[in-house]
């Protein structure tokens, strides 16, 4: 059991956390020489209730994410992105505060967006892969739950990319 803090969007308890550096994603960058410059910075921070083990068939995990404002060469703070190696497995994402968007592609690569802002809550689909992008001056902060066993392909997105980058204006 864990306390899940309506206030900050922070979990209380017996989660996970994690923290990731600009240099932790130096390559999924448009300009990796430019994340160099600032590899040690914080990115984004997350903590995790796992309610059973990860992979755990029928397990629901939840998770808070504290997506960092700032960018890297123009290019906004972001997460890595994933594909769902099951694409009938889905996840749920809720905005606590903050703006920035959801990112998806489909296997054709053709790329869409959501527009987070405060407790809008989105279906994200299997069959897409997802990131966050933080486009404002304050934490993008938000919930996901999803599916122990969605499995998590992130060697993709660093190969390939996704193919709509976003830049500061
Ligand atoms: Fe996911």
């Amino acid at each position: 059991m864990i306390r899940t803090d309506f206030s900050n969007g922070s979990l209380h308890g017996e989660a996970v956390r994690s923290v990731r550096t600009v240099g932790d994603l130096r390559d999924y960058w448009h300009n990796p020489l430019a994340a160099d410059l600032v590899a040690l910075q914080p990115l984004y921070e997350t903590e995790t209730y796992f309610s059973k083990p990860d992979g755990t068939e029928g397990a629901i995990l939840w998770g808070s994410t504290r997506l960092f404002p700032g960018d890297v060469g123009g290019e906004y703070f972001m997460t890595r992105g994933h594909w769902h190696t099951k694409p009938t497995h889905g996840e749920l994402i809720v905005c606590v505060s903050g703006t920035g968007l959801v990112v998806l592609m489909d296997e054709g690569r053709v790329t869409t967006t959501v527009e987070l802002g405060p407790w809008v809550t989105y279906h994200i689909d299997g069959t897409l892969a997802h990131r966050t992008v933080n486009t404002g001056s304050e934490p993008l902060i938000f919930w996901c739950a999803w599916a122990a066993d969605c499995g998590h392909n992130y060697e993709n997105i660093l190969r390939e990319g996704f193919s709509r980058r976003f830049f500061v204006e």
